[in-house]
């Protein structure tokens, strides 16, 4: 079993990088925290939520380009998780010097999930000494989890359940909501013909920035997609938004701590009413 610490970033190819930059500033709040490429044509900008250096990465590529890394505790752990992902004949690579230092952590590993998403496991992502204050005031707390496309996510919760380290919480028809430490969850599968990262989650400390963000959101003109809202499942109060290439953001505040380890997933019918309590219906195909 692979343990994983934490989630770590989301790497999104784009080609449009100054548009997807000005959004995740502008929009999201995010502060850049490093170029990297030749300095007037960066290649690659990662940004900070939180303590760390930088939790998603924007980078002149393919917009179907998505990676999604996740911590592990120590050197050890990465090693012996390459040898059981190639055990189980997942084809594994080792991140070259120079990845590891665009990711800001020590070393990693990248492979695939069933479905095809590209997973990463890295070791000791690199914290900042300076603290993050965001560009404008989100309330923005930090990068939490992300939904993954699934093209058999029975298949594919069999995986992050039993290769990885993951529990269900809850699962919405055939959608199981994932954590890997006490919050309610950290990655979410959904029914998908194809691979990629569908929705990017950042917590806010309260109801009130998600109220500010969508008064702000429809003052720019940024198409809101669901909520604001409240999910049944984690207890989060919700607002989701598109941003560059047609990804789906969202901040949300207030998610459950799941505290006990063998607590049994419950299982919500997959409609409307069980990703939102309040009666907001998700303009988003993967939720209808
Ligand atoms: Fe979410």
């Amino acid at each position: 079993m692979i343990a994983l610490k934490d989630i770590s970033y989301v790497r999104l190819g784009t080609r449009d990088l100054d548009g997807a930059c000005r959004y995740a500033n502008d929009i999201l709040g995010l502060r850049e925290g490093q170029r990297y490429g030749p300095p007037r044509h960066g290649r690659a900008v990662g940004f900070r939520s939180d303590a760390r250096e930088q939790t998603l990465v924007y980078f002149d590529g393919d917009p179907a380009d998505h990676t999604t890394g996740f911590e592990l505790s120590s050197m050890a752990e990465l090693q012996s998780a390459a040898a059981e992902l190639e055990r189980l004949g997942h084809a594994v690579r080792e991140g070259r010097p120079d990845e590891c230092e665009q990711r800001r952590v020590q070393a990693f590993i990248g492979f695939s999930d069933p479905s095809g998403n590209a997973i990463e496991l890295a070791v000791a992502p690199f914290h900042s000494g300076v603290r993050f204050f965001p560009t404008r005031d989100t309330g923005n707390t930090g990068f939490s989890h992300v939904g993954l496309r699934s093209t058999d996510p029975a298949r594919d919760e069999r995986f992050w359940t039993t290769v990885l380290s993951a529990k269900v919480s809850d699962r919405i028809g055939a959608a199981p909501l994932l954590r890997i430490d006490e919050v309610h969850h950290k990655i979410a599968l959904f029914p998908s013909a194809y691979a990629g990262v569908q929705h990017i989650n950042h917590q806010v400390a309260s109801i009130d920035d998600l109220m500010r963000a969508w008064y702000l959101l429809q003052s720019r003109g940024i198409r809101v997609v669901f909520g604001p809202g409240k999910h049944p499942t984690s207890g989060a109060m919700f607002l989701y938004f598109e941003g560059p290439d047609g990804m789906v953001y969202e901040f949300s505040s207030g998610v459950r701590m799941v505290t006990d380890p063998d607590a049994p997933p419950r299982q919500f019918p997959f409609h409307p009413t069980s990703f939102c309590m309040w009666g907001s219906v998700p303009d988003i195909p993967e939720f209808r």
